[in-house]
């Protein structure tokens, strides 16, 4: 997967010749955790300091703005405004022609001087975005009289123009001052491209003068199914960041309603402020579907004029009729003047097209048209949009479903449908320029514990999967994050989401090196920075947790934080923890039932991730009074579709003896259940572990007890229960269903905490 990446490194490696330092890889990262990491990095000796005597000096006027950043960022944390004039020593931010890359930069820190060289004012922000990172944390918001930082030589230059993330402000909305934030956390890990998906079947969030009623009437609702989600889901884990945000309620007529709008005056603005940092916001208005709430303010915009859904999504608008396609335009004319961006972007995902096919207009344009299918409607619309876009000096983007029926090569695909692995190639055969952002990996929507901070790094928009040319491959301009809001009510919960797995994606748009332990290890030292720049993260994770714990006698408890930074805090009477709760600094006795709810805490008292650990105490199971029992388990296999396995049919179609617990290679049903019987002999008495691993469903029992519940249908999925055995045998029984699209099946055990391993076949015996 990496081959791509290695690659690009060797090639940059010809920027510039510089000698190695003689530090070790470690001390590089601890002295240098800058993320994304940069193309070249040279350790040097020494260390400059920055004192109220340093100036900034930047003698060309492209630079101003970059200077004024980093005067601000240095001159808040030393308590006064820098001298203008070399006073002391000097940070000079220099034109470079040499440097080719747009958005290259070279950094260059000796005991006298600091060196920025870039040729743009986009690689100077960078070059400063990288000084910062190399600073010590305390510049965010920290005072004192110096900081110091050491000698470093940099050349560096993304991989990628394209390194972007979106965020649906429809399903739930972003205030200006988020939006804010949300660019000046990518700014600091150098993405550039803001994709707003500004309105969606929820919520019309962007004001068109035209139209007026688009907001007065589409920016708002009474709670919708998304809303109660949410706070379902508060009232559940007490997790405030489900609250619906209340900046965002208002009473209207005597009704609360949620929602809001940007006016175009402060889009313009907060434009201005994300273009100081090097950002570009396109907006996205998703057409023709996804369209419902300006369809419920202006219903002529359907072709049967009704506000309704078909089978997949909202009833799109109707292309065929002219008047539409007109107000389209009308849109997009206020929004090209309103967005510099060199993109628009159309939407085009998930359209409703048996709303057109059975639209006496649409059948009549199709028969005027000559088009034989559906697809052409939208392939019409989108070639539409595509020459006014370009009468406006704009591209195209949209998601992948505008090339389905062909597409104009000027067009951009954002490539979204991962199950759909083909677009990629078929786009970049017809000379499309692609844009990666497959769900799955950078749908920061998924929870981080499913969608984890590896999946992201190890994301690769090159990946042979693809099977792209050398030549095709070009066509690949970067990678970008989803945000979709349905889930996420609040500002917290978007940080939480985004941070720190938008840092991953940095290094992968920037960086495409595979330096994973590195990248981890660089990431420890930026969790303080995101505390001080009031970013509500994720932390990271407890690892190694059972949610069920089981006890003989007394039981003494403990976990490590995962970083010295952080304390672990609990509470046993079913509240969840506080910053002032008890430390898990020692060994916690638990001598009776108990159930512990821990979190991870800031120094300053935020809280992490809640995790509730169930403690029972019990005796050791007797064995059964059994022996000399042959080998083996009795199986019996049903053949059928079974939603959970407590729903197998009574009747087995075959029973047979098994060694262990896996799918006999011999069964060749798509969908069935099999049930497993007999004992299990364990070699000593002790609490043991086990693990389910299974697709679909499995439960496990030992005797009568239910230890492991992992029913239902569902991908791959672990979970453990834990069981205090007398050595010998005791009743098994394990049940298991098979959905379909392949299976997996497999019991592990662990005794006290060494590793998991398979259940072995000898520990199975069965009665006959
Ligand atoms: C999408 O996720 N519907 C682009």
């Amino acid at each position: 997967m990496f081959k791509q990446r290695t690659i690009f490194f060797l090639s940059v490696i010809a920027i510039g010749a510089m000698t190695l330092g003689n530090i070790n890889a470690q001390e590089k990262r601890n002295r240098y955790p800058v993320i994304p990491y940069p193309s070249i990095l040279e350790p040097a000796k020494g260390s400059f300091i920055i004192n109220r005597k340093t100036a900034v000096l930047a003698p060309e006027l492209m630079f101003k703005n970059e200077q004024r950043f980093l005067r601000e960022m240095l001159a808040g944390y030393l308590g006064g405004d820098l001298p203008a004039k070399k006073k002391g020593n000097v940070i000079v931010m220099r034109f470079d022609s040499g440097i080719k890359a747009a958005e290259g930069y070279r950094l260059m820190v000796n005991p006298e001087q600091i060196t920025l060289r870039a040729r743009t004012p986009a690689g100077m922000f960078y070059a400063v975005e990288t000084l910062r990172q190399l600073l010590p944390v305390d510049v965010e918001k920290g005072k004192g009289n110096s900081l110091t930082i050491s000698s470093v030589k940099i050349a560096d230059q993304p991989k990628f123009p394209w390194r972007g993330m979106m965020l649906d402000v429809s399903r739930h909305f972003f205030s200006i001052q988020y939006l804010k934030k949300y660019v000046d956390m990518m700014a600091l890990y150098k993405m550039n491209k803001l994709h707003l998906h500004l309105t969606d079947d929820q919520g019309w969030r962007i004001e068109i003068k035209k139209y007026p009623k688009l907001t007065l009437e589409g920016a708002w609702r009474e709670f919708n199914n998304q809303d109660t989600a949410c706070m379902k889901v508060e009232k559940e884990t007490g997790n405030t960041d489900f609250r619906m945000d209340k900046q965002h309620l208002v009473n209207q007529n005597g009704k609360l309603k949620y929602g809001g709008f940007y006016t175009q005056e402060q889009m313009a603005s907060f434009i201005q402020y994300a273009q100081s940092r090097h950002v570009e916001v396109i907006p996205e208005i998703d057409m023709p579907g996804h369209m419902m709430a300006a369809v419920k303010a202006y219903s002529y915009l359907t072709c049967d004029s009704t506000v309704g859904s078909g089978p997949g999504f909202t009833n799109p608008i109707c292309p065929c009729n002219p008047q539409v396609l007109q107000f389209a335009k009308d849109i997009y004319s206020e929004i090209a003047d309103l967005f510099p961006s060199k993109y628009l972007h159309i939407g085009g995902d998930e359209v409703e097209k048996s709303n057109w096919l059975k639209s006496p207009v649409c059948q009549d344009f199709m028969r005027e048209m000559g088009f034989t299918h559906v697809n052409q409607i939208q392939s019409y619309f989108t070639a539409q949009m595509k020459t006014f876009f370009k009468s406006k000096g704009k591209t195209l983007v949209g998601w992948d479903e505008i090339s389905e029926a062909g597409i104009d090569s000027a067009a951009v695909v954002m490539f979204w449908r991962s199950w759909a692995g083909a677009i990629p190639m078929h786009a970049s055969k017809n000379k499309n320029k692609l844009i990666m952002s497959p769900s799955g990996p950078l749908y920061f929507d998924a929870t981080p514990d499913i969608n984890t901070l590896a999946d992201v790094y190890n994301y690769d928009p090159l990946d042979e999967k693809y099977r792209l040319s050398d030549t095709e491959k070009e066509n690949i301009m970067g990678v970008q994050g989803n945000l979709w809001t349905e889930m996420i009510p609040t500002e917290e919960r978007a940080d939480y989401m985004i941070m720190p797995r938008m840092t991953a994606l940095a290094e992968v748009g920037w960086t495409y090196r595979p330096l994973y332990t590195s990248y981890r290890k660089r990431l420890e030292s930026h969790y303080p920075r995101l505390d001080d720049l009031n970013i509500n993260y994720r932390m990271p994770d407890i690892i190694d947790v059972a949610e069920n714990n089981v006890f003989v006698g007394e039981k003494l408890f403990f976990k490590a934080a995962p970083l010295k930074y952080y304390t672990i805090r609990y509470a046993t009477d079913g509240s969840l923890p506080h910053a002032s709760s008890k430390a898990l600094d020692k060994p916690l006795s638990v001598k009776q039932n108990l159930t512990l709810k821990m979190a991870l805490f800031t120094p300053s008292g935020r809280r992490g991730d809640v995790s509730t650990l169930h403690f029972v105490g019990q005796q050791y199971r007797k064995q059964e009074p059994l022996s000399n029992l042959p080998e083996g388990l009795d199986a019996a296999l049903y053949k059928g579709s079974f939603s959970a396995t407590t729903k197998i049919k009574p009747t087995a179609d075959s029973t047979f003896k098994v060694l262990k617990v896996e799918v006999p290679a011999s069964v060749k049903y798509n969908e069935f259940g099999l049930r497993f019987k007999g004992y299990i002999e364990v070699p000593e008495t002790g609490i043991y572990s086990f693990y389910l691993n299974c697709d679909d469903g499995g439960v496990l029992y030992i005797g009568d007890q239910l230890l492991i519940d992992n029913d239902g249908l569902h991908p791959a999925k672990e979970k453990g229960g834990q069981i205090a055995l007398e050595k010998g045998m005791h009743a098994f029984k394990l049940n298991y269903i098979d959905g379909g699209g392949g299976n997996r099946l497999d019991l592990k055990y662990s005794i006290g905490n060494e590793e998991p391993k398979i259940v072995p076949a000898s520990w199975f015996r069965s009665k006959e």
